[in-house]
């Protein structure tokens, strides 16, 4: 027990042993890591110097820049007595390449790693390895979404919001494309922080006429970051028109006429050919044959008197 309180509370042992020795300083290794927000962050710790050494012989264990222990593995079996309690049940040890995977990970476990190998006790303290590791986090922002605010008008134009949720680092800036211009559209870019999850959402607003001639507008909203940028879907905005949608109205009562005309002519047409107690096709298939160019004469005369019995046994 005492031999382990010497590993948790190594910090000011670490740092004598900095001082007096340069040999470790020079050994030690950085590496930067990257991990997605609730997801997991790898903390390797290669141990390069003996690979003859196995963990039952060492002590391994990782701390965080105030020197919290995220993790112990006290000669070959995990050790709970010195992690901080920030750190209980997020982390898992990877014993195949001796890499720590911190789950869940928060945006405020940005920041550097220590991980230290240390001799077997008692002749431990001294430290073996250390290896640091920078960890940055970040979380992909959803896809910037166009609201309209208004109706499109030609007098009052257009009023639109863009907005995208939930990421991190905080972007660079957010805006409007306007149809074929690379101008940059748009005012009053907010940004806000989740106080619990520390991720920022961003949005912007747009009030924009449609300019004379034009009638319809393509708009795409570009969220721009460090490194890359994302669009949303583009939006088409058309102002509505008298015209066109008079022309439309002629085109769909066209539609309607023929919609409803043509199955009207065509079930009378149908009907001529019908004769009672016989069947449907044998009538008209003979019919067709014997008299095709007397077929329309023929079939009214029939049509009165038929219509006129079939009616009185159909009520
Ligand atoms: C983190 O991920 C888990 C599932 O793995 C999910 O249930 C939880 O809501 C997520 N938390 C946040 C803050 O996104
Ligand atoms: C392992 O260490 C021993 C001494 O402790 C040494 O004799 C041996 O050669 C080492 N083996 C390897 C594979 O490094
Ligand atoms: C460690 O090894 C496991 C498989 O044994 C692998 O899934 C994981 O990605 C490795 N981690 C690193 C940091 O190489
Ligand atoms: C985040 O975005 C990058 C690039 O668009 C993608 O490769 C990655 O899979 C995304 N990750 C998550 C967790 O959404
Ligand atoms: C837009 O017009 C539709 C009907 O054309 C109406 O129901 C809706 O309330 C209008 N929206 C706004 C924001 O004025
Ligand atoms: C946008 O570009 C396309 C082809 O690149 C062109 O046909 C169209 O007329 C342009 N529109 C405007 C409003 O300039
Ligand atoms: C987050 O901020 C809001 C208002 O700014 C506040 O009402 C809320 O209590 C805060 N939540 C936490 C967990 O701090
Ligand atoms: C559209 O935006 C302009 C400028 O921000 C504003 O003056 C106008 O009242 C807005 N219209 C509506 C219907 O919100």
């Amino acid at each position: 027990m005492y031999v382990v309180k010497t590993c948790a509370t190594c910090t000011m042992d670490l740092t004598i042993f900095l001082f007096v020795s340069t040999f470790v300083l020079s050994d030690a290794v950085s590496m930067k890591r990257k991990a997605y927000f609730n997801g997991t962050a790898y903390l390797p710790c290669p141990f390069t110097k003996a690979q003859n050494i196995t963990l039952s012989e060492l002590v391994v264990f990782w701390q965080d820049q105030q020197k919290l222990v995220l993790y112990e593995h006290y000669l070959g079996a995990e050790k709970l007595d010195s992690v901080n309690a920030k750190y209980l049940g997020r982390t898992s040890f990877d014993g195949d390449n001796w890499t720590l995977r911190l789950h869940h990970v928060r945006i405020e476990d940005m920041g550097s790693y220590d991980c230290f190998i240390q001799g077997k006790p008692p002749t431990g303290s001294v430290i073996l390895q250390q290896t640091s590791t920078e960890l940055s986090v970040i979380a992909n922002f959803s896809e910037p979404e166009i609201l309209l605010t208004q109706n499109v008008t030609r007098n009052s134009g257009t009023n639109l919001t863009c907005s995208s949720k939930q990421g991190y680092p905080k972007p660079k800036k957010m805006y409007f494309l306007i149809t074929n211009s690379t101008d940059e559209y748009g005012d009053d870019m907010q940004i806000s922080q989740d106080n619990v999850t520390e991720l920022f959402s961003v949005s912007v607003s747009l009030s924009h006429l449609f300019p004379d001639g034009v009638d319809n507008m393509t708009i795409v909203c570009v969220l721009e970051m460090e490194s890359t940028n994302i669009s949303s879907k583009p939006v088409i905005l058309v102002l509505p028109e008298f015209h066109p949608i008079g022309n439309h109205l002629i085109e769909i009562s066209a539609g309607i006429i023929i919609v409803i005309l043509f199955p009207v002519v065509f079930i009378v047409a149908k009907t001529c050919c019908k004769k009672p107690g016989r069947p449907r096709n044998t009538t008209c298939t003979s019919k067709r044959d014997s008299s095709a160019d007397r077929r329309s004469s023929i079939n009214l005369e029939e049509l009165e008197p038929q219509i006129a019995s079939a009616k009185p046994n159909a009520e």
